[in-house]
């Protein structure tokens, strides 16, 4: 299973890189504005500082929601690094897009994906990705996690390659869950990732190991 981190801000992911466990990174537009990254030359340059840290696929969001302005603007994101995937919108013109992409070799996110007919979409269309947003999905009284194993379901029927790329992880027990039903991919914040680090056994035990070779080391 590979490990995304959330977010666009650069401690966070400079953390989750130094563990030695990150995959890649996640960003959308809310994210960007969040760290205060707003204007065309600094979304992009911040796009390069991320690729500058983490050897792994970069998702980078289009903000054009048409057919031509998706292209122009995912050109422009997959010029910047080879590690930049164009993230794209479960849209009609989205789709299209996708398809484009994946002819021309280039790595596409269908984001904002809710339900397995979108799914079934998105890989026809040759997404690298596919994003359903679990922790959306949980807010409205549906589960998420169920949705990822249908999901799992339907692809491996028919052997799609698109990754699911389980999003909108909110905590540690989703990306256990997610690792269950076989999510190729999750993309949470910092603290659901470091959350899986603990365990009161775990310190309880150290404490203890450490008590007594001190004892002993007097
Ligand atoms: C996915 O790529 C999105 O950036 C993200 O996971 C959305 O998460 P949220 O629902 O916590 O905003």
């Amino acid at each position: 299973m590979k490990f995304f981190i959330d977010t666009a801000n650069l401690d966070e992911i400079r953390e989750a890189n130094d563990m030695g466990i990150l995959d890649g990174v996640t960003t959308n537009p809310s994210l960007m504005a969040k760290e205060g990254i707003i204007g065309a030359d600094r979304i992009l340059k911040h796009y390069v500082d991320i690729c500058n840290i983490v050897d792994g696929d970069v998702s980078a969001e289009v903000i054009a929601t048409d057919y031509a302005g998706m292209i122009k603007e995912g050109e422009n994101l997959a010029a910047l690094h080879k590690n930049i995937v164009v993230k794209i919108p479960m849209i009609k013109d989205g789709i299209k897009a996708i398809r484009y992409f994946s002819d021309k070799g280039i790595k596409t996110n269908c984001t904002l994906v809710f339900s397995a007919g979108q799914a079934l979409l998105a890989a026809k269309a040759g997404a690298t990705y596919l994003s359903p947003f679990i922790g959306r999905l949980d807010d409205v009284s549906q589960n998420g996690v169920d949705l990822i194993a249908q999901i799992r379901l339907i692809y491996d029927n028919y052997m799609f390659e698109t990754q699911i790329l389980a999003a909108s992880v909110r905590h540690t027990m989703h990306i256990i869950q997610c690792a269950e039903v076989g999510a190729d991919v999750m993309t949470g914040p910092l603290s659901s990732i470091k959350g899986l680090l603990n365990h009161p056994l775990t310190d309880i035990g150290l404490e203890k190991f450490l008590a007594d070779y001190a004892k002993g080391n007097k």
